[in-house]
């Protein structure tokens, strides 16, 4: 059989055997809808509740702080559409990055096309979120900040806790898109000064199209569509109870199991990134550290990106050029012209993101396959680099 070796988990993660066995009995006979007033109701909201504990305690909120969405692109549209509109009275500024996801940054700008006053902050070239640029936009009106936790595409992990309580004192709302860091770096909202913060379960080996908003206590949002009321009123529509329950399952092994799964991707990440410098002309797009465990961002000069993805493919190696969400548009990624890498480089990108199952015989085959494919592209190359 052909080797198949995945290695794009920041796209999305397999579901843990585990957490399919969590999942299996609310698709059958534990059929209840959580609403429902008989039995079978009520033993979907308990264990929807139960899931919404073990959430919440797995990043230090309050039970009564989750709120479940169908992803992470929902709870970002929730935290921005939702906060910008019901704290109108307050001001109309939103202060984000250049670098966010398309969920952060495209609603940001759908708010300014409405009205509001949006400042799309800088990064640095290490791909960082710089304080003292976040300083430099709050003003009185000023109602929410949102920098996201870790970068999906360069894996830079960006200062949270300083920009949260930077906020905090400043008394402006602070939401941080965590969707690629719940589960896999440690998270505590209080400590950290998050006021809304975003997750997606099937980037922590959970099922996909579930997720949860975190809401501080007190946080005025609107809704951003309407039905039935559940959730508070923030979320209406029928609670998804087999993947509820699979998110929390998924959730708490990563948690506990979060060091040793580090530890041995940054060991493999690091082996993986070594051996791609030793390419010519191949550089590692943003900072090594602090970084994802999981994430090798590099780039090739004279190479296409998606050329390298679809000859690693036919090798059985599963890579991205970037964003799994941008693979569909020829624009350079935005991430990487955030970073200030011109144009023409921005094409020879090629993310690596490791995961549970990533072998050192997974990462060995990745040096002995791309170092050719990289040649072998370079030959036929309008670009040159022969
Ligand atoms: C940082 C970040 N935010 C939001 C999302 C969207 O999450 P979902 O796929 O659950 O809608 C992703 C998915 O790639 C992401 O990486």
């Amino acid at each position: 059989m052909k080797r198949r070796i995945y290695l794009d988990h920041a796209a999305t993660t397999p579901l843990d055997k585990r957490v399919l066995k969590e999942m299996e009995p609310f698709f059958s006979e534990r059929l209840g809808n959580a609403g429902s007033l008989h039995s079978f109701g009520q033993e979907a909201r308990e264990a929807v509740e139960k899931a919404r504990e073990d959430i919440a305690k797995a990043i230090n909120a309050g039970q009564e702080e989750i709120y479940f969405t169908s992803g992470g692109t929902e709870s970002d549209n929730i935290a921005l559409q939702g906060v910008m509109k019901a704290n109108r009275e307050k001001g109309k500024g939103l202060v984000t990055s250049a670098f966010e996801h398309h969920a952060v940054l495209h609603t940001a700008q759908h708010l300014e096309k409405k009205g509001f006053d949006v400042n799309f902050l800088p990064v640095t070239k290490e791909g960082f979120v710089e304080l003292s640029e976040v300083e430099k936009a709050l003003h009185k009106e000023t109602v929410l900040v949102s920098i996201m936790h870790a970068n999906n595409e360069i894996g830079t992990v960006q200062p949270v806790k300083e920009i949260g309580e930077m906020c905090r004192e400043r008394g402006v709302l602070f939401h941080s898109d965590a969707v690629q860091t719940v589960g896999k770096e440690k998270i505590d909202v209080q400590k950290m000064g998050i006021d809304l913060l975003s997750a997606s379960a099937h980037k922590f080996y959970g099922p996909k199209g579930v997720g949860f908003l975190y809401k501080r206590a007190g946080v005025k949002a609107e809704p951003i569509a309407f039905g039935g009321g559940h959730e508070k009123g923030l979320r209406s529509g029928t609670e998804n109870t087999p993947g509820i329950v699979g998110m929390a399952s998924a959730l708490k092994l990563a948690v506990k199991e979060m060091a040793e799964d580090n530890a041995r991707e940054r060991k493999l990440r690091n082996k993986l990134i070594d051996g791609c410098l030793e390419i010519k002309d191949g550089w590692l797009n943003g900072a090594r550290e602090p970084r994802l465990a999981c994430n090798a961002a590099l780039g090739f000069d004279f190479v296409e990106g998606e050329s390298m993805v679809l000859m690693l493919s036919d090798k059985g190696i599963a890579a991205s050029t970037g964003s799994a969400c941008s693979t569909k548009s020829l624009e350079p990624s935005h991430v990487l012209r955030a970073i200030g890498l011109p144009h023409v480089k921005c094409h020879g990108s090629l993310r690596f993101t490791l995961g549970r199952n990533t072998s050192a015989k997974d990462i060995d085959y990745v040096l002995q396959e791309l170092p050719k494919i990289v040649q072998r592209l370079r030959k036929i190359s309008p670009l040159g680099g022969k």
